[in-house]
């Protein structure tokens, strides 16, 4: 029997409900299409980092490089461990070491859930770069606590970054409706965007059969809610494109629908699957939170891994699930209900 093995890290919050919801649900389409996953938990997360004083091994990217696929929760308990810590001691340095340069966002509806967008149908694919530009890190904090104070954030935006992510986005869109929204702020940032605009338009001279547009990123925001439907392929910089999938999840009815993945296209490392929301402190021990996310991510997992069948399957049954008003309003159902409803639909 073909078996992948994966890494699972739950993380915060939470992602550790998440990623056990997933899990049961994969493992359940695995046995359904004659597969095996083999999964091997890490507890790698802020209260992994009260321990040991990092937030992973020093050979933790080592010991994650020999998986098929990583599986996700979220990072991040910002009453404990800063942020800055937390994110740049796990989720980023994998994201960059394993050059997982594309970041997928898929936000469409799902049936039975009414987002706030009354009139509109939508089906959208972020492809957010994932490596460089505003998360670079470079920068620092000169004459701290005096009134002279100045820091410095670098964003730092490469040809080889810039065409590798376009060039994505563009053969994306070649498989679906051929449209690419190119988003910048090339208006105020002179340097970075305007390069990304300048290879925007050199590489569109190679794909004649994709419609593209430049958007500026506040424009493109007011867009995603008034008029969401005239968008098919969305590319943005690390930091638009986070911004944005929040935005996407927000449209598609909360952050409990949006799902998410760290492809390396190039297939030398492995890639990641997470939601696009954190770890949810608010809402952390209530048992309230939507694995679907979770579980949408898994099936890109799937999809990605070859499994193709089981990805659709696993897809339906979150379709069939929020068809019978499972899972669709935030709050109203508790997690082991949703979870349950999934692997009764599989
Ligand atoms: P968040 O995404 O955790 O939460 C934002 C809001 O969405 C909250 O009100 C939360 O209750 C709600 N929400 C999130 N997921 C939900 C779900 N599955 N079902 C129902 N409601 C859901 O964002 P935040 O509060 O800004 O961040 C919390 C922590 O998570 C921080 O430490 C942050 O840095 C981290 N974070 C991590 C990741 C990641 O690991 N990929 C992503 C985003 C935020
Ligand atoms: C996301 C998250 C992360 C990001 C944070 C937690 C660093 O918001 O995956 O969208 O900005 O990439
Ligand atoms: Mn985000």
């Amino acid at each position: 029997m073909k078996t992948h093995q994966i890494a699972l890290i739950p993380g915060d919050g939470i992602g550790r409900d998440m990623t056990a919801a997933a899990w049961q649900v994969l493992q359940r389409a695995a046995g359904a299409f004659g597969f095996a996953l083999d999964g091997i938990e890490f507890p790698w997360s802020c209260a992994f980092y009260k321990e040991t004083g990092a937030m992973m091994p020093a050979d933790g990217i080592e010991t994650l490089r020999g998986f098929d696929a990583i599986l996700l929760g979220a990072v991040g308990w910002p009453a404990e461990v800063p942020d800055s810590v937390s994110l740049h001691g796990l989720l980023l340095p994998i994201r960059k070491n394993f050059v997982q340069y594309a970041n997928i966002r898929p936000h469409r509806q799902l049936p039975g859930v009414h987002g706030p967008l009354k009139a509109s149908t939508f089906d959208i694919l972020c492809i957010r770069e994932n490596t460089e530009g505003e998360y670079s890190g470079a920068g620092g904090r000169i004459h701290q606590g005096t009134p002279d104070e100045v820091a410095v954030e670098t964003s730092i935006f490469t040809r080889k970054g810039v065409e590798r992510i376009l060039r994505f986005a563009f053969e994306q869109a070649r498989t679906r409706r051929g449209k690419l929204a190119s988003v910048t702020k090339s208006n105020a940032q002179k340097h970075s965007m305007v390069f990304w605009d300048d290879i925007t338009r050199e590489l569109a001279r190679n794909y004649p059969d994709v419609e593209v547009t430049s958007y500026h990123i506040d424009a493109m925001a007011a867009r995603m809610v008034m008029a969401p439907e005239t968008l098919d392929v969305v590319v943005a910089s690390n930091l638009f494109g986070d911004i944005l999938t929040d935005l996407g999840a927000a449209i598609q009815g909360g952050l409990g629908f949006a799902a998410s993945a760290n492809i390396n296209p190039e297939r030398n490392a492995p890639s990641m699957f997470e939601p696009v929301h954190g770890s949810a402190p608010d809402i952390a021990h209530l048992g309230i939170a939507n694995p679907i996310a979770t579980v949408w991510s898994g099936a890109m997992m799937l999809e990605h891994l070859g499994e193709r069948d089981a990805a659709k399957a696993v897809m339906a049954a979150i379709e069939a699930t929020t068809a019978s008003g499972v899972g669709t309003v935030p709050g109203k159902d508790r997690t082991d209900a949703i979870t349950a409803a999934l692997l009764a639909a599989i």
